[in-house]
């Protein structure tokens, strides 16, 4: 998989980029305004959406032939063309979108009805399978502008009109999600953000600081009352203890981009917090104060029991 782009080698490098962990890298910038930008079709560049067409062409997704994407021959090429530090993530099908794509679409009852989020989206694959398996409306973001010009692409030729390709940023808070509507208007005001039903998350857990972001921003998804689905194929920051997986698959990737032609996907459920633990304190005052192991050895202490509860983050 392609990633950092560091000063020697690009093939070479580990999965991530530049971009992920610097918070001034964003398309969305603002941080403390909410995850989510305007609407790609507010903020459409004209030469991003020439430079997608250009070094792409139609392709069916290998394990959903269902979803077809514009596709990159190779990466490296592209990577140079496009002069950012992080790699065309959104010119591929990634391993795990493709697992929890195929989920999705296998089991609609996830999606359908539902309002989405596909955080992180690249190619907008996984919001494109969303639409297909029913969801009432998805919101495919990313914060690479490539991305959000392939994802708008790429809904328009697998006709679904249900997906909004939009700036969010895995790294802003959360409030309350992203206008669920695709004529929502250019500033999503708080009053307009509401907390989608399920939100989606596929190969996220590349790199350290990626990966810590993506399971905040997912938690805090999922304390909102949101079902949170993500797939991983295996990467180095897959937080696994806090997932419960679901399935497994085997599925095809591009030898060029993963040093391998078959992943294994697992497709987890982020569960809900623990309930918050009570714990019960017992203090004594005692005036004097006086204490021994077998009590109170003071007749004028007073036994106090404080309940502390937290919420863990
Ligand atoms: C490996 S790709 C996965 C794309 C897609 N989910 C899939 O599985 O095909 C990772 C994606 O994360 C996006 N990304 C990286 N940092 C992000 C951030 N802070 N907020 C939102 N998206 C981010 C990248 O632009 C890229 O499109």
């Amino acid at each position: 998989m392609p990633g950092s782009r560091d000063n020697s080698n690009k093939r070479g490098a580990q999965p991530g980029n530049r971009a992920n962990g610097q918070p001034g890298n964003r398309a969305n910038g603002q941080p403390g305004t909410g995850p989510c930008g305007a609407a790609y079709s507010q903020a459409m560049t004209p030469e991003a959406e020439a430079l997608v067409r250009s070094a792409t062409a139609h392709a069916p997704v290998p394990f959903v032939p269902e979803v077809t994407l514009l596709t990159a021959p190779e990466p490296f090429g592209l990577w140079d063309r496009t002069e950012r530090d992080a790699p065309p993530f959104w010119a591929f099908p990634w391993a795990g979108g493709q697992g929890l794509a195929r989920y999705v679409l296998d089991h609609p009852e996830t999606v359908a009805g539902h309002a989405v989020l596909d955080i992180a989206s690249g190619s907008g694959l996984l919001a494109i399978a969303a639409a297909k398996a029913g969801a009432r409306s998805v919101i495919a973001g990313d914060i690479d502008e490539h991305a959000l010009a392939a994802i708008a692409l790429n809904a328009t030729a697998n006709s679904t009109p249900q997906v909004t390709a939009r700036p969010v940023d895995l790294s802003a808070t959360w409030d309350g999600g992203c206008p669920g509507d695709a004529a929502g208007g250019p500033a999503a005001s708080a009053a307009a953000r509401r907390t989608p039903d399920v939100v989606l998350a596929a190969d996220v857990f590349y790199q350290r600081e990626l990966a810590a972001m993506a399971l905040g921003f997912l938690k805090a998804a999922r304390r909102a009352g949101a079902t949170v689905l993500a797939a991983d194929p295996g990467r180095a920051f897959v937080p696994a203890t806090e997932l419960v997986p679901v399935i497994s698959y085997e599925i095809p990737v591009l030898a060029v981009l993963e040093d391998a032609s078959e992943k294994t996907v697992t497709v987890y459920r982020l569960p809900l917090p623990e309930p918050a633990p009570v714990l019960a304190r017992h203090l004594w005052r005692c005036h004097p104060p006086a204490f021994s192991v077998t009590g109170v050895a003071d007749g004028s202490c007073q036994a106090l029991i404080v309940i502390q509860s937290y919420s863990p983050t």
